[in-house]
Order: C-alpha cells, then sequence, then structure tokens
C-alpha cells in the first residue's frame, strides 16, 4: 500500500498533474488522457506561454491581487522557465495535459503552494488564443524575411538573365519568345503580392487580454495594458477586448495564415513543376543543380528533381491543413469547444514546411542554370514567330480574322512540304499575301523583333521586394 502511494507520488511529479479536478470522483480514463493531451505539439508554443505567465502575474500585483513578494518569487520562477526555453534546454513532460500544466507544474515546484495563484481570473482558452497569435507574429515574419531573401535572389537572377531569350508556352506548347527574365518576373509579381499579404496579416494578429474562459475577467485590463511590453509587444500589437467571447472562439487568424501561406505554396508549386518539366531531356532548357537532386538505386544515370517534387508534393499537405481548420471550425457553437486544440498541428505542419521550402529554394535558385544551346536551338521553331507575323499583316491593314488565316496557311504550307518559311522564295511568300518577303520574313521572325515589338509592358524591370 505504501509503495503503492509512493508509486502514485512519483508519477504526480512527473507532470501528469492537471489544471482542474476538483469536481470528480473518478480518474481520468488513462487511454482518454492520452487522447486529449497536447503537450507533445503544443511545446512549440512554451515561449508564449510564459509570457502570458508573466504579464499575467504582473497584472495581479499591479492590481493587489499578490502581494510584491509573491509577484517578484513567480516573476523569477518564471523567468528561470524562460531561461531554459530559450537556451533550448527545455524538455516538456509528456505526461502533461498541455504546455500551460506543464509550465505551471514547473513554476510550482520552484515556488510551492504561490503557483496556485499563478492561475488567478484567467483560464487556458485566454491563453491559448494569446500564444498562438504570438506564434504567428514571430512565424510570419521569419517566413516575410526568408521571403524576401527568395525576392533577392529572383531579382539577382533576373539581372543575370535580363537578355536572355526563352520559350514561352501556353497549353504546355510553344507559344511566343520572352526573355527569361520576363519568365522570373512573371514568379517574382507572385511571390511579391504573397509578400504582400503577409504584411497585411499582421492587422488580424491584435492582441486582446483579459477575456477569461469566454465572459471576461475581474481583473481591469489596464493592468494588462502595462505590462505587455514584458513580451515585446507594443502599441500596434494590441486591441481592445470588446468581446471576449469572440476572443476565445475564432480561429480565423489561423485560417487567415494558412490560406495565405497556401496561396504562397501554390506559386511554388507552379514554379517546382516548371523546372522540373523545364530540365526534362525533353525541354532540357535548365541545369538543375546537383546537390538538391538525387540518383536512382537502380538506373545509374538518373539525376532526379527530387526537391522540387517534394515542394510540389507538399502542396497537398498545406492545402489540407487549410482545409482540417477550416472544416473543425465550421460548425462550433459559440464559445471556446475543445475541438480547437486541433488547430495547431496543421499551423505548425504549414509554417515549418514553407519555411524549409524557403530555405532551400534560395539556395537552389542561386545555383539554376539556364542551357543557352538548346533554347537557342527551340527558338528556331518558326511557330514561335507566328504572331508577330500576323500582327505585321495587322499593321498593313489587314483585318486580323485574314491574317491570322494567312499565317495559319503559311505555317501549314512549311510543314507539309517540309520548308521552312525563312527559305521560300519571294514569289511563295507573295503568294500568300503580297506584303510577305524575304527581308520582312527574316525581319520578323527571330526573338530581338519578337520581344522588342512588345509595347504593352509597363517596364520590364520587376519591382522586387
Ligand atoms: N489545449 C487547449 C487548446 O489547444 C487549450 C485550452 C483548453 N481549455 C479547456 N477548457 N480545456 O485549445
Amino acid at each position: 500500500m505504501k509503495k503503492q502511494k509512493a508509486k502514485t507520488k512519483k508519477a504526480k511529479d512527473k507532470g501528469d498533474k492537471k489544471l482542474w479536478g476538483g469536481r470528480f470522483k473518478k480518474k481520468i480514463d488513462k487511454q482518454f488522457y492520452r487522447f486529449q493531451k497536447s503537450i507533445h505539439y503544443d511545446y512549440k508554443l512554451a515561449e508564449y506561454d510564459i509570457y502570458h505567465s508573466l504579464i499575467h502575474v504582473s497584472a495581479l500585483g499591479a492590481s493587489g491581487l499578490l502581494t510584491r513578494e509573491e509577484e517578484r518569487k513567480l516573476l523569477k520562477a518564471l523567468r528561470e522557465v524562460l531561461d531554459e526555453i530559450k537556451k533550448q534546454e527545455f524538455k516538456p513532460h509528456l505526461k502533461s495535459e498541455d504546455i500551460h500544466t506543464d509550465i505551471h507544474n514547473r513554476v510550482e515546484k520552484k515556488v510551492g503552494k504561490l503557483a496556485l495563484k499563478l492561475h488567478s481570473l484567467r483560464s487556458r482558452n485566454d491563453q491559448i488564443v494569446f500564444d498562438e497569435k504570438m506564434y504567428c507574429l514571430k512565424e510570419y515574419s521569419d517566413i516575410l524575411r526568408l521571403l524576401s531573401g527568395f525576392l533577392e535572389e529572383l531579382s539577382n537572377k533576373h539581372k543575370n538573365y535580363e537578355k536572355d531569350f526563352f520559350v514561352g508556352y501556353t497549353h504546355t506548347r510553344r507559344a511566343q519568345v520572352i526573355y527569361f527574365s520576363d519568365y522570373l518576373l512573371a514568379y517574382a509579381q507572385m511571390f511579391t503580392r504573397d509578400y504582400e499579404r503577409l504584411v497585411n496579416f499582421q492587422d488580424s494578429l491584435k492582441i486582446t487580454l483579459g477575456a477569461g474562459a469566454l465572459a471576461g475577467t475581474p481583473l481591469d485590463s489596464k493592468y494588462y495594458q502595462r505590462a505587455v511590453s514584458i513580451a515585446g509587444l507594443v502599441k500596434k500589437h494590441l486591441g481592445e477586448l470588446t468581446s471576449p467571447l469572440d476572443n476565445v472562439s475564432d480561429r480565423d487568424f489561423i485560417v487567415e495564415f494558412l490560406s495565405i501561406l497556401s496561396i504562397l505554396q501554390m506559386h511554388l508549386s507552379r514554379m517546382a513543376e516548371d523546372f522540373i518539366l523545364y530540365s526534362t531531356k525533353e525541354f532540357d532548357y535548365l541545369d538543375l543543380p546537383e546537390e538538391f537532386c538525387t540518383g536512382s538505386s537502380l538506373m545509374p544515370h538518373k539525376k532526379n528533381p527530387d526537391f522540387l517534387e517534394l515542394v510540389r508534393g507538399y502542396t497537398g499537405k498545406l492545402y489540407g491543413n487549410l482545409v482540417a481548420v477550416l472544416t473543425m471550425m465550421k460548425g462550433l457553437p459559440l464559445s471556446y469547444n475543445r475541438d480547437m486544440q486541433l488547430d495547431k498541428e496543421p499551423l505548425f505542419s504549414s509554417v515549418e514546411t514553407i519555411k524549409e521550402e524557403l530555405r532551400i529554394m534560395v539556395r537552389f535558385m542561386r545555383s539554376l542554370k539556364l542551357k543557352k544551346d538548346n533554347i537557342n536551338r527551340a527558338l528556331k521553331d518558326e511557330g514561335l514567330y507566328a504572331t508577330e507575323l500576323a500582327d505585321f499583316l495587322v499593321f498593313k491593314n489587314v483585318a486580323f480574322k485574314n491574317a491570322h488565316d494567312i499565317v495559319g496557311k503559311l505555317i501549314r504550307y512549311s510543314e507539309d512540304k517540309k520548308i521552312s518559311i525563312k527559305e521560300m522564295s519571294e514569289k511563295t511568300l507573295k503568294s500568300f499575301h503580297k506584303e510577305l518577303n524575304q527581308k520582312q520574313i527574316k525581319r520578323i521572325m527571330n526573338p530581338e523583333y519578337a520581344v522588342s515589338s512588345k509595347r504593352s509592358i509597363f517596364g520590364r524591370s520587376p519591382k522586387f521586394k
């Protein structure tokens, strides 16, 4: 019996002490306890959870609910845990129910019964929203930094290849000649919009304190307002608590973040797909940096674009994370429901994946090379200049529909007779239209003319972030 008791005590010390339980007669079912725990992922919020406690203890102290000495002791204990976290020495007790409980228990170990005052006038419902908003604040700015590094790399590539011609596609069929820098610019524009979406996301992360479980708390919010600088928060980060119910209930900021990341991921995935395609033997326009490829265990000649394939593949996960949270939220009655605990893994997963992809993508981009000879060979395809020829006829007052027909027939003739347009005699050319002759064909059917004849583009240089 004694032995049994000692064992239970030991288990408690290991961290499975809970923040609730007074009204329960029965012990929680072990399997269910494991099922409902979140410590194995919400430990990632430890630092932010400490900030909440530091702010809260200061507010309790200022309001007179803690003596100076009590406040000092609690702050000291919390700072010690924060130190461990910052030094990356913090190891969550995996038996704890969640990160709030884990930190509470650590503080209790340091200050004893005084820790029981830590949770006065607050709820985990309020804490978790604070923690998640702090997490988003930190992560969105990390992602901004990474994205801006990537845009810079795109800009370097743009400069390197500013005047290099490239084959532009529609329907994965050769369409018209562009610069490779035009191609890069398209992505730069997309990623710049992603960047701007992230910047604006800040407005959805206004932090409000004092929501309690759902109905507010007796602690005047002025005490919180004064204490928030502990977490590095300044005025622009704060909002006014107008509806505690809203505060503990909504996760729209997470849905928004996951949406922004999904759009960013969509752009990364399309670019990855382009690079996969353009580096195949069939296209052969790009030389992929070897350090981001892998080989085949069976086929010695292979250099597989695994990094790009994984970027493309992770898109399913990113979209899935967004849909998981949207679906989890859609039918929840107000206010807090435990379902909402399930917002964390999708959030962490998307953030971590995007960050890793961007880190690698910057270096991948730096080493990516054009295979100019192959591109130049492809640029000899006369079909690429068909639109320019039709446009030329339009400027000679031919109705576009007729010009389209004339050039279409010319291309068809060239294919049937296996003779290139550039090699056709004056007579043959004229038989299609009187304005067509060898001199004009030579002038029009080349990459320089194709790109320089375009007047609709507002500058060709990007506004990179
Ligand atoms: N682990 C919970 C979550 O992530 C924290 C809030 C728990 N609140 C509660 N009443 N059980 O949402």
